[in-house]
């Protein structure tokens, strides 16, 4: 019998027929924690479901599309919202605020309807302000749970470790990096010192690290050449907290991972804040205080409050003065 009858948990893709959404609905097919796997999409979600059927594992797998929402969502434990435009080379992620801003907002919407006690995780960008109208949302549907919404920074984390690997000849695999803020530009903050332990690179390796680092996203648009963003590491970030997620949703203690969520520690100023939270059966179980940073990382935070600022100011005025 395998091990997954232990874990049995439905997991809902929305925006399942793209490009971040294909490769996690594969990933995910594999995972001994996902029993149910649900995608949906505003296309070729039925077929994205028939071609993963034929994969010899025991997830059940199923496409729907619009029509039939309802029933992608209700009963999931964990919806991962992937849903809205990548961007192109010569874009900011901010570009993309419009359109995703719109997606969010409809398929929160649905979230709240039809799965109001799920775990939800939020990828689109431009991530900080999505998760604004993603909050907002839910308020507005008065099913806002704050242990339950998350961004999905992982990628950072990921990236992080290889980047720091590289660097120290350690293996990634070994290299947790906590991140803090957010997802964009200087709202990212990685903290290597934390990782490294007792270990020490120097300012300029740690500099150079957090750029590249914050350059990521840009380097995968450039690379890819007008055919999309970063989406199978993206995949892969994401299965990895999909999994932490669901381990905790099974009883598993002391499981923690670094995402954006509504957060004591720079309230009342930001309500929001992404840093490393301690998983439970309902979510977010405690966001850890922030950890002792070196005197770069202090400065780095300091930065980095005014743009995150700046970016959920977009996402709350999007959807109190816009359009509501
Ligand atoms: C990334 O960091 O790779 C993603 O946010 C996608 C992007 O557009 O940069």
């Amino acid at each position: 019998m395998r091990a997954s009858f232990l874990h049995r948990h439905s997991v809902c893709v929305l925006g399942a027929s793209g490009h971040i959404g294909q490769p996690l609905s594969l990933a995910l097919m594999q995972s001994k924690y996902v029993t149910d796997l649900r995608l949906y999409d505003l296309v070729y979600a039925t077929g994205v479901g028939v071609d993963l059927s034929h994969m010899p594992v025991s997830t059940r797998v199923r496409g729907y599309e619009p029509g039939s929402i309802d029933k992608a969502l209700k009963g999931a434990d964990l919806v991962i919202n992937v849903a809205g435009l990548a961007r192109k080379p010569g874009m900011v992620r901010e570009d993309l605020f419009n359109t995703n801003a719109l997606t969010i907002e409809e398929l929160t919407t649905e979230i709240a309807k039809h799965a109001p006690g799920a775990i939800i995780g939020v990828i689109p960008n431009p991530l900080n302000s999505m998760m604004v109208v993603a909050a907002e949302t839910l308020k507005r549907e008065k099913a806002y749970d704050p242990r339950k919404l998350f961004g999905i920074i992982s990628l950072d984390a990921i990236r992080a470790s290889v980047f720091l690997g590289e660097i120290t000849g350690k293996d990634p695999k070994t290299l947790e990096v906590p991140i803090l803020g957010g997802h964009s530009g200087r709202t990212m903050l990685p903290l290597l010192s934390i990782a490294l332990g007792d270990e020490k690179i120097t300012n300029d390796q740690q500099e150079l690290i957090t750029h590249r680092i914050r350059r990521g996203g840009d380097d995968v648009v450039k690379a890819k050449n007008g055919s999309g963003s970063c989406s199978l590491s993206m995949a892969f970030a994401t299965l990895g907290w999909a999994e932490k997620v669901l381990r905790a949703l099974d009883g598993e203690k002391g499981i923690v991972v670094s995402s954006i969520v509504d957060s004591p520690l720079m309230k009342p100023k930001l309500d929001l804040f992404g840093s490393p939270v301690e998983l439970g059966r309902e979510g977010v179980e405690r966001v850890l205080p922030l950890p002792k940073m070196n005197a770069y990382e202090e400065e780095q935070l300091d930065r980095c409050l005014p743009d995150l600022e700046m970016n959920y100011r977009k996402g709350y005025e999007y959807f109190h003065t816009c359009k509501h």
